[in-house]
C-alpha cells in the first residue's frame, strides 16, 4: 500500500470526456448566462472543466460522481431532455444549497454576492419561463 499510494498518485486517474451539447437552454440575458456559468456550469453541463487534481484518486471519483448526478438532475447543455427539477433551482441558490460549497472554496470565480445570487435566482425564473425545462426526473439517487 505504502508503494502503491505514491504511484497512483503519479500516473492518475483518466478524466472523461464531455458529452457533446445537444441543446443549450435559451437564456433570457447575458447575465444570467454569464452567473451560471461561472457558478453551476462546472457540473450541470457538458462542459465541465476537467484539471489536473481530478487525476488524483479519490478526488476523481467524488467530481465524477458530483458531476455525473448534478448533469442527470439539471443540464444547461441537454435542454431537449428531461430537466423537470432545474424548477428548483432559485430555491436551492436562494437556501445556499447550491452551488456546493466545497466546490467554491476552491473555485472563487463560483463564489455570488448576495445581490448576485438574488439577480441569478430571478433570471433562471424568468429564463425557465422563457424556454421552459421539460418534464421527466431521470435521477435515481
Ligand atoms: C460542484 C458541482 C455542482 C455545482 C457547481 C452546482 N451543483 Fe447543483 N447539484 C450538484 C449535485 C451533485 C446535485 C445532486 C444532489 C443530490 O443528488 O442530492 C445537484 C443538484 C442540483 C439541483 C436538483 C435539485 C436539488 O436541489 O437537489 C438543482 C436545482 C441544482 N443542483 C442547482 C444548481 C445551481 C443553480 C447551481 C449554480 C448556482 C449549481 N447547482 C451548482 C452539484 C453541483
Amino acid at each position: 500500500m505504502r508503494r502503491l499510494v505514491p504511484l497512483l498518485l503519479a500516473i492518475g486517474c483518466g478524466l472523461p470526456d464531455n458529452p457533446p451539447v445537444s441543446r443549450e437552454i435559451r437564456w433570457i440575458d447575458a447575465e444570467t448566462e454569464d452567473l451560471a456559468r461561472r457558478a453551476c456550469y462546472d457540473c450541470h453541463s457538458n462542459e465541465t472543466e476537467w484539471k489536473g487534481s481530478h487525476r488524483w484518486p479519490v478526488v476523481n471519483s467524488i467530481v465524477r460522481s458530483d458531476v455525473r448526478r448534478a448533469r442527470c438532475h439539471m443540464n444547461f447543455s441537454a435542454w431537449d431532455g428531461p430537466n423537470e427539477d432545474a424548477w428548483e433551482a432559485p430555491e436551492a441558490l436562494l437556501d445556499g444549497e447550491m452551488p456546493l460549497r466545497m466546490y467554491v472554496r476552491s473555485h472563487e470565480e463560483a463564489r455570488l454576492t448576495d445581490a448576485e445570487i438574488v439577480a441569478l435566482a430571478e433570471g433562471l425564473e424568468a429564463t425557465f419561463r422563457l424556454d421552459p425545462p421539460l418534464p421527466g426526473e431521470p435521477c435515481d439517487d
